[in-house]
C-alpha cells in the first residue's frame, strides 16, 4: 500500500478546516496511520520546501508555512499520492476543479489550505521529514474487506 504526506497550511487550521480536509480521505477510504499538530520550525519548513528554494515566492512560503499550526499527516491506501493530489486540485484554486479541495476553500495560490506529496519519492521524502517511524501506526480495519476488492 502506498503513503503519502497531507498538511493542513496554518490558513487550513485557523479557517477550521482541518477536519474537512481529515473527512474527505476517511470518507474515501484512506486510512490515517500519522497525525501531528505543530508549528513547523523555519529549517524543517526551507528542507520541505527546499525545491522552491530559487523561486521569488519562496522566502514568503516559508514565513507563510511557519506562521502558524499545522495538521501534519500521512495517509495510507492504493495509488494514495496520486489520487490526493487529485482531491486537493491545483496548486492555484483558480484552477482547482469544482469538488477538489482546494477549489472548494481557496481562492488565492499562497492560501490554498493544504499541501500533498507530488510522488511516491516526494512522499517517503517528506514523510521522513515530519515523522518518526515510531510515529506511524499500522492497524488493520473491518471495514477494509468493503473498500478494497
Ligand atoms: P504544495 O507543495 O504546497 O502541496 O503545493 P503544490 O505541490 O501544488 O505546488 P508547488 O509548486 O509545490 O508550490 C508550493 C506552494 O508554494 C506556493 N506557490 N506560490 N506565487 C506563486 O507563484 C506560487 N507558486 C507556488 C503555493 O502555496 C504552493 O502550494
Ligand atoms: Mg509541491
Amino acid at each position: 500500500m502506498e503513503r503519502t504526506f497531507i498538511m493542513v497550511k496554518p490558513d487550513g487550521v485557523q479557517r477550521g478546516l482541518v477536519g474537512e480536509v481529515i473527512t474527505r480521505f476517511e470518507k474515501r477510504g484512506y486510512k490515517l496511520i500519522g497525525l501531528k499538530f505543530f508549528t513547523i520550525p523555519t529549517v524543517l519548513a526551507e528542507t520541505h520546501y527546499g525545491e522552491h528554494c530559487d523561486k521569488p515566492f519562496f522566502r514568503g512560503l516559508v514565513d507563510f508555512i511557519t506562521s502558524g499550526p499545522v495538521a501534519a499527516m500521512v495517509w495510507e491506501g492504493k495509488n494514495v499520492v496520486a489520487a490526493a493530489r487529485e482531491m486537493l486540485g491545483a496548486t492555484d484554486p483558480q484552477k482547482a476543479l469544482p469538488g477538489t479541495i482546494r477549489s472548494a476553500y481557496g481562492i488565492d495560490i499562497g492560501r490554498n489550505v493544504a499541501h500533498g506529496s507530488d510522488s511516491e519519492a516526494g512522499a517517503q521524502r517528506e514523510i521522513g521529514l515530519f515523522f518518526d517511524e515510531t510515529e506511524l501506526k499500522s492497524y488493520s480495519r473491518a471495514i477494509d474487506s468493503w473498500i478494497y476488492e
